[in-house]
């Protein structure tokens, strides 16, 4: 722990399950001349169960006190959140956040601005919760060549794959997982890959040196998987994920996406269950940086924030500014379409005579060559789709371009043999992940 040197205030704003942590922290700990003064809620009347009686309605009573250094941000959301931090920054304060929409979406505005203020931003909390990655990336990692980046970044999804891997189907899955706390408010931004997209795209720009937006991730969700595809991945040696991933592919691009995809068994990342997040980095000269824990709730995330506030006292003490450098490098990103992927597909196929024909030759017309190919009979697997009696098939692929892949699925769905349509619903497609 650093030297006890100048008494440095924090302001805290948001007082809900990482600011209640972080409250604790501040309680349990010596914290070494570094003080909790101020706290603004909605609500300064509200009975709340934490060690601290200093509350105000009013955000400006920390943004404009002159005794506070640092004002720490944790209400999360766009706005107010970007305009606190914005007004904090211009009255010379330093900063703290765990806001992943703010930083994701504003993160090049506000270090500048915190760059002309002389002011530093701590921002670790802001993705995978108690992992550190943020300041070993800016600090480290980002020193070397990164090629690439691979996550689990959102628990509830992690935690709802797990579940399903014990044949708990989907929704009763996502319901444990809201039980537990696990979700956002909105779980929809959990379970579309929106919260893990937010998260790849902070730490795929500090990699990168170009700040990559939320809305320049790929992202596809979860929702259409089912438990047989866990089983059906396990029998093919992997297991399912919601991977984010960055990579760089030729010079000047990179490709930012995330989904979820089939990962080896012997992938480190296949064995992080539960609500776990973990990050796994490759690069020169370091090879390889693996991670993993808690990626959300109060005790993790809060000692992200806090470890920020003791790091940016420090540096106060000393009067050193760490400038976050972005948008230093000029690079594309990739057009999915042309990337190009191993996968697996579910069909399922009416169970007549000439289904599976019909099937393989349009996979053949469109150049797929199909790695394994899987159908069972029985219970777990037969479904009645519009009527008609069907069995899920699946098939792995070699890699293809995967516009060629989207392209497939229109003619798959239109085959038409003298018995009707070969395939019933909707095909269900996932990539599998390969080594980087
Ligand atoms: N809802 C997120 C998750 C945690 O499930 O990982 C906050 O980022």
């Amino acid at each position: 722990m650093m030297d006890k040197g100048k008494a440095i205030n924090v302001g805290l704003i948001g007082c809900g399950v990482v600011g209640s942590g972080l409250v604790e922290l501040f309680s349990e700990n010596n914290n070494n001349g570094v003080n909790l003064k101020k706290i603004a809620v909605k609500d300064s009347k509200k009975p709340r169960k934490v060690p601290f009686n200093n509350f105000t309605d009013n955000a400006d009573e920390i943004l404009e006190d002159p005794g506070i250094d640092i004002v720490v941000e944790l209400i999360g959301g766009h706005n107010p959140a970007k305009e606190y931090l914005v007004k904090a920054i211009k009255n010379g304060k330093h900063v703290v956040t765990a806001n992943k929409a703010v930083i994701s979406e504003h993160g090049p505005e506000l270090f500048e601005l915190a760059r002309k203020h002389n002011v530093n931003i701590g921002f670790e909390g802001a993705v995978a919760g108690g992992i550190p990655i943020i300041n070993p990336l800016l600090e480290q990692l980002s020193l070397g060549d990164i090629t690439s980046i691979t996550g689990i970044l959102n628990g509830t999804t992690n935690f709802i794959l797990t579940r399903m891997g014990e044949r708990i189907d989907y929704e009763s899955a996502l319901k444990i997982a809201q039980e537990k706390g696990f979700a956002e408010s909105d779980p929809g931004f959990d379970v579309l890959g929106l919260d893990a997209a937010q998260k790849i795209a902070i730490l795929a720009s500090l990699a990168y040196g170009r700040w990559i937006k939320p809305s320049e991730v790929y992202c596809e969700g979860i929702a259409e998987i089912m438990p047989i595809d866990v089983d059906y991945a396990k029998e093919l040696g992997y297991a399912i994920k919601l991977l984010a991933t960055a990579r760089k592919i030729n010079e000047g691009e990179v490709d930012v996406r995330v989904h979820p995809a089939l990962i080896s068994n012997s992938h480190k990342l296949s064995r992080v269950n539960e609500e776990f997040n973990a990050i796994y980095i490759q690069g020169s000269p370091f090879d390889e940086y693996f991670n993993v824990g808690k990626g959300a709730g109060k005790g993790p995330t809060a000692f992200s924030v806090y470890y920020d506030i003791v790091k940016i006292a420090e540096m106060a003490r000393s009067e050193t500014v760490r400038e976050i450098r972005v948008n230093y490098k000029d690079l594309k990103i990739a057009d999915q379409d042309k990337v190009s992927t191993e996968g697996y597909l579910r069909l399922y196929l009416r169970h007549v005579p000439g289904s599976l024909h019909s099937v393989v030759g349009v996979l053949a017309n469109h150049g797929w060559n199909v790695k394994d190919s899987i159908q069972r009979s029985g219970p777990r697997y037969e479904m009645t789709v519009d009527g008609i009696k069907c069995l899920p098939n699946i098939i792995t692929h070699e890699p293809l371009p995967f516009g060629v892949i989207k392209n497939t699925i229109p003619d798959l769905i239109n085959i038409r043999t003298e018995k009707g349509k070969s395939v019933h619903g909707i095909p269900f497609y996932m990539r599998i992940h390969n080594s980087h």
